[in-house]
């Protein structure tokens, strides 16, 4: 997908680019690459450690790269800190990287045994530990069928309300075990990868950051400057296709009425009418990559939008 994201974040515009999602820098790189030397990127992340590396990656490229530890939904005040408020691109690639997944110290896969941690920003309080061990039952059942459509989501919490009396939940190997006998034998993996998925979404509320950092983002944006997203599961999708809906919504009323009746204020233009998905070759070149789908908008009117609440399951 790295060339679809380059060709609708560039379009003709220059100036500062922003990477709300840096991780390793591999989108970055390709940025800084393929726009002229006089334009700037600032890449942000909540994660100190993709920094780290992203720091390392992007060095050569010298005062071209602002790098800001913080979250996206920032974004507004992250722009005031280095100067600016106004920008020609923004790429959001949100979720974990795989050095995260791959962080058996992070506790965010089910198959390894680590901490119940899951933060994708270390100084933050709430931990998968605290979630698992203090949550209400409903609360919990309604984070597991919520966030990772887990059909067995109730029993799976009455299942931790009855365990955790006993002892405290503090590691990844241990929540796996005391939810086999609950979980459908046949679909046992699946569902472990669901409640994973499900905890991770609420310990970082990364359906709130998405819905807020996207209305930044646009918000941000010059005339003519684009959003690129790429989502990687149906409910980050639905937000992302929910607020490109609504702020691109044409007025509908008759003229006859005379004032508009129904809201609308469209700021920005949809570049992809449907979501790209990536193809054939990218899946084999990047497994990870093969559910995601890339939506982009430019936007066309000046000023400020409001987030979309991000739903139901946003709720919780
Ligand atoms: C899929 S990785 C990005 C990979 C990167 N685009 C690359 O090419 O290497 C997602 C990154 O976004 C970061 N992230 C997710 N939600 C965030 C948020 N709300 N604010 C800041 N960073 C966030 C994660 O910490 C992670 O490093």
């Amino acid at each position: 997908m790295a060339e679809r994201v380059l060709h609708y974040l560039i379009g003709k515009q220059e100036g500062l680019f922003v990477d709300a999602c840096l991780g390793a820098g591999g989108h970055a790189v390709r940025i800084l690459e393929k726009t002229p030397a006089h334009c700037r990127l600032l890449g942000i992340d909540r994660d100190p450690a993709a920094l780290d590396i992203a720091a390392k990656r992007l060095a050569p490229y010298g005062d071209r790269v602002t790098m800001v530890r913080a979250d996206f939904r920032q974004l507004a005040d992250i722009l005031a800190q280095v100067g600016t408020d106004r920008i020609s691109g923004v790429l959001f690639d949100p979720g974990l990287s795989s050095m995260q997944l791959d962080d058996v110290e992070r506790g965010f896969a089910y198959a390894t045994d680590g901490p119940l941690d899951m933060r994708a920003d270390p100084t933050q309080e709430l931990t998968a530990e605290t979630i698992v061990n203090t949550y209400p039952a409903k609360t919990l059942a309604d984070i597991f069928y919520n966030y990772g459509e887990e059909r067995r989501s109730r029993q799976a919490a009455a299942r931790i309300l009855e365990l955790r009396e006993q002892k405290r939940i503090t590691t990844t190997a241990q929540l796996a075990k005391l939810l086999r006998p609950v979980l459908s034998a046949k679909h046992y993996h699946r569902s472990l990868a669901r409640i994973w998925m499900a905890l991770r979404i609420a310990v970082n509320d990364e359906l709130g950051a998405l819905s807020e950092g996207l209305a930044a983002g646009v918000s941000s944006l010059d005339v003519g400057g684009r959003i690129v997203v790429l989502a990687y599961h149906s409910l980050e999708d639905r937000i992302v296709k929910r607020a490109f809906r609504e702020w691109s919504r044409e007025c509908g009323c008759s003229p006859a009425l005379g004032d508009c009746v129904c809201g609308a204020n469209p700021k920005i233009t949809l570049l992809t009418k449907r979501p790209e998905l990536p193809s054939p070759e990218e899946i084999t070149e990047n497994s990870r990559a093969a559910s995601a789908k890339l939506r982009a908008a430019e936007k066309t009117v000046p000023g400020s939008v409001m987030s979309i609440p991000s739903g139901p399951a946003g709720a919780i």
